[in-house]
């Protein structure tokens, strides 16, 4: 079978990598940048785009598009860069939809917590009602809408904080960079929980498999905040400096976070059989892996 898969080289795409060459699978990585002679370059965001996109899977015979792109800089998808987070989370969405569709190919696609308001005060199940409060979280409820009213043969998994090898960054990489200056400040009231990479890989490849359609959440079990979030990789990393608890309204920053947005995986476990890990367990693996604990 041959895969395309889109943001290849951000985290979630390094680990469906990592996958499919440890399963010979045949894929082909798609990027805005060269990144390796395979790497097919397309810019998503840009309307013309669609034509290489169609191209590709019809005249490579793609069996399965895989789309790990997305804006993910919430700020900044708040401001100054909310139109190319638009076209990338939203209106590139509705184009791959739609050559799925004509093309008669399945779509694995990812969402967030971020739809949520946050105020439900326990963990966000499928049915219930999506209210971004950041315009990255309307991007991208957009997205899996134009996905879910195009075309059927689709698996959408929403996913929380997600952490992986590869990839420019994340909370853990920005977490260090903040605690050379020995003293960090990290939210209380922002919870949800970490997942890795490397278990969003196994659920959405046994979700296809077993050609289960559909939306879905995935979160590692248990939840905690950013602080504690924060404070578990820092002991773990043995630092030395001091953590202090923050209100998320300290920061001011451009864009609201919602202030519980654990997601349910319990449709995810009722369906597929998988071990999703506890979050302290699963961040300690990713630790091992990117920092050699
Ligand atoms: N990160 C999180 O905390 C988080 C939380 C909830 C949900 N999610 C969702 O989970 C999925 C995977 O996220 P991730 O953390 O793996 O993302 P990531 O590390 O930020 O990678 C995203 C990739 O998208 C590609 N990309 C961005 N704009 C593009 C464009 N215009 N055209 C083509 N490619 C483009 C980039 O690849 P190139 O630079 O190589 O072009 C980048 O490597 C996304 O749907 C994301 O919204 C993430």
């Amino acid at each position: 079978m041959k895969v395309l898969l889109i943001g290849a080289y951000g985290q979630l795409g390094t680990s469906f990598r990592k996958f499919f060459e440890s399963n010979g699978i045949d894929y082909i990585p798609v990027s805005r940048i060269k990144r390796e002679n395979k790497t097919l370059v397309i810019d998503i965001s840009d309307v013309s785009s669609c034509s290489k996109v169609y191209e590709v899977v019809r005249d490579s015979k793609v069996d399965l598009v895989v789309n790990c792109s997305a804006y993910n800089n919430v700020d900044k998808a708040e401001v100054d860069e909310y139109k190319v987070a638009w076209f990338t989370n939203a209106y590139a969405v509705s184009s791959i939809s739609v050559i799925c569709r004509d093309l008669g190919v399945p779509l694995i696609h990812y969402s967030t917590d971020y739809v949520f308001d946050g105020n439900k005060g326990y963990p966000y199940v499928e049915e219930d009602k999506t209210i971004p409060v950041c315009r990255y979280g309307i991007t991208k409820l957009c997205g899996e809408e134009f996905l879910r009213y195009t075309w059927e043969k689709h698996i959408c998994l929403r996913v929380s904080w997600v952490f992986g090898k590869g990839g420019e960054t994340n909370f853990i990489r920005k977490l260090l960079k903040w605690a050379e200056g020995g003293v960090v400040r990290v939210s209380i009231d922002e919870v949800s929980s970490p997942t890795y990479t490397d278990t969003i890989v196994e659920a959405s490849w046994k979700l296809y498999k077993l050609g289960a359609f559909g939306l879905y959440h995935l979160s590692s079990e248990g939840e905690c905040s950013r602080y504690e979030y924060a404070k578990f990789v820092l002991e773990k990393l043995n630092w030395r400096g001091e953590i202090i608890e923050s209100e998320q309204s300290f920061f001011n920053l451009p864009a609201r976070r919602p202030k519980y947005s654990k997601i349910d995986s319990s449709k995810l476990k009722n369906t597929v059989k998988i071990d999703i890990p506890y979050w302290k367990d699963a961040v300690y693996s990713y630790l091992r892996e990117e920092y050699g604990l």
